[in-house]
């Protein structure tokens, strides 16, 4: 087996976690017992690029136990659980010196070029076939498989430009070095893709953006816009998750001090509200003013960046732009403020212009935590070089709300493996029974007591008894 992860020795400590973890994920429990002897995955060869954690060892696991060949990488060069990575490469029946799990290619700390070498990996099976499903956080997988495509086509990979960011550079490099290797992969490859199931807001909108320009090339589901996804994961999850990564990172006390959220969608509603939970004085920026007036009615101030970026003690990003924070801002900053991103991609916080002051030192305190000491002797903390925190300084999202997530994955791999004709090229959202589904298995665990409507009130509000309960315009 062909695999590369830090250390396969962690794979017991890895494994007792993962026993733990099931324990907490009851939909994906619930899903291996429903299709574990039908195997509705059996023929999937699934490429995953998504954070390569105890969680997402449950969900491989599960994959497979539906029938799925899987190869793994992590959407994030700071994200992978190294102990989860080993627990899937060995297996459950294998050891470290005799492997019999999934292929894993990712580790904690990876730089960017050995992350586009990953990926890479990870989309090749050893008969130098390609994957037929793709299950993707963020698009990274996505957009290699595309753009590889589209340069064979044109007969050429283009040069990077000075203007474009580092990390393109580095894609195009393996897309050319790729071709080079192996003369028409891509389009090979994205012609035998069934579909791919997208996890996070940014890269779904990456899907919505080439569905639009007519240059997708299978069709996709936005599993980030299942209710039981967007509104539990980004918000629940970043609720617990964005505490953690402040409190392993610099233990800083929250309390008192004043933090600013730059966003106030799902991901930002629920770090407002931890933070808040925590005592500090909270202050969101926006550009929505719907999501401004729900921040405000919720209790929070909201002002721009610019009016506060002097007076605050704790940053996070949760916008899926980019350019939030600019190194002007930071310049400005009080005197070890806090700097920190929880969106997917790392350029919310501008890093590359905060490296280019003049006289500016950068400090690891310890990895994925840096001290950036300006020249006139003030300095910032910057969470995880500007990547996500929750990840890179801390586990990321517990198991329970990653079981809603992850059903949900699971769920829309099924769906288009199994009814591939039933979705031609086009970015669909699961149907609402099946969101219902997912939020049913994660009851008993809470104890939670449903109400049943009777036969009466369900045909008083015009559905059925058993659900949907809600039209598809309902917002929650
Ligand atoms: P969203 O679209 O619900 O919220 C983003 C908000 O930012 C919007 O309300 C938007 O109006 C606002 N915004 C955009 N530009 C802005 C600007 N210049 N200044 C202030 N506000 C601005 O998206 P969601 O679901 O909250 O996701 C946000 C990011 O977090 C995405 O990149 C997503 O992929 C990522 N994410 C990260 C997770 C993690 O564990 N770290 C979990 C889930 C999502």
């Amino acid at each position: 087996m062909d695999y590369k992860v830090a250390d396969l020795s962690l794979a017991d400590f890895g494994r007792r976690e993962i026993r733990l973890a099931e324990h907490e994920m009851p939909g994906l429990m619930a899903v291996r017992e429903e299709y574990s002897a039908a195997k509705p995955l059996r023929g999937a060869k699934i490429m995953g690029s998504l954070h390569m954690t105890i969680q997402t060892a449950v969900l491989i696991e599960t994959l497979v136990e539906l029938g799925a060949d899987v190869r793994w990488v992590s959407c994030n060069i700071f994200s992978t659980q190294d102990h989860a990575a080993a627990a899937i490469v060995v297996g459950k029946d294998g050891t470290a010196e005799d492997p019999k799990g999934v292929p894993v290619f990712a580790w904690k700390g990876e730089t960017l070029e050995e992350y586009w070498w990953c990926t890479d990996q990870a989309l090749q099976w050893p008969d130098g076939s390609g994957p037929n499903m793709i299950l993707d956080d963020g698009g990274d997988a996505t957009l290699l498989v595309h753009k590889g495509a589209e340069y064979e086509k044109a007969g050429a990979v283009p040069q990077a430009t000075e203007d474009d960011p580092e990390e393109w550079g580095i894609i195009l490099d393996t897309l050319r070095r790729t071709i080079a290797e192996k003369p028409g992969r891509w389009t090979e490859t994205a012609a035998a893709i069934k579909g791919v199931t997208e996890e996070t807001t940014t890269g779904v909108h990456r899907l919505y953006e080439m569905a639009k320009a007519g240059t997708l090339a299978f069709p996709a589901i936005n599993v980030n816009d299942s209710v039981t996804k967007s509104k539990f994961d980004n918000k629940y999850g970043c609720r617990h998750s964005v505490i953690d990564g402040l409190n392993r990172a610099t233990d800083v006390l929250i309390g008192g001090k004043v933090a600013v959220v730059c966003g106030y969608g799902d991901v930002g509603k629920g770090c407002a509200e931890a933070l808040k939970g925590q005592g500090a004085r909270v202050v969101v920026t926006e550009i929505d003013p719907i999501c401004a007036l729900q921040a405000a009615m919720d209790g929070f101030q909201v002002t721009t960046l610019d009016d506060i970026v002097d007076k605050a003690d704790i940053f996070v990003t949760t916008t899926g732009n980019f350019n939030i924070i600019r190194a002007d801002h930071m310049a400005r900053m009080k005197h070890q403020a806090i700097v920190s991103n929880i969106g997917h991609f790392d350029n919310e916080i501008d890093m590359a212009g905060l490296a280019r002051i003049d006289g500016i030192e950068k400090i690891e305190i310890k990895p994925q935590v840096h001290e950036w000491r300006f020249p006139d002797g003030h300095s910032i903390i910057v969470l995880a070089e500007g990547r996500l925190m929750n990840l890179g300084c801390a586990t990321g999202h517990p198991s329970f709300v990653m079981s809603n997530s992850f059903t949900n994955q699971v769920i829309a791999q099924i769906e288009l493996f199994t009814k591939t004709e039933e979705y031609p090229v086009g970015v669909y959202v699961l149907p609402k029974h099946l969101d219902e589904k997912v939020a049913r298995l994660h009851l008993d665990a809470l104890g939670v007591k449903l109400t049943t409507l009777t036969k009466e009130q369900a045909a008083y509000i015009g559905v059925h008894v058993e659900g949907p309960y809600k039209p598809d315009h309902y917002r929650y």
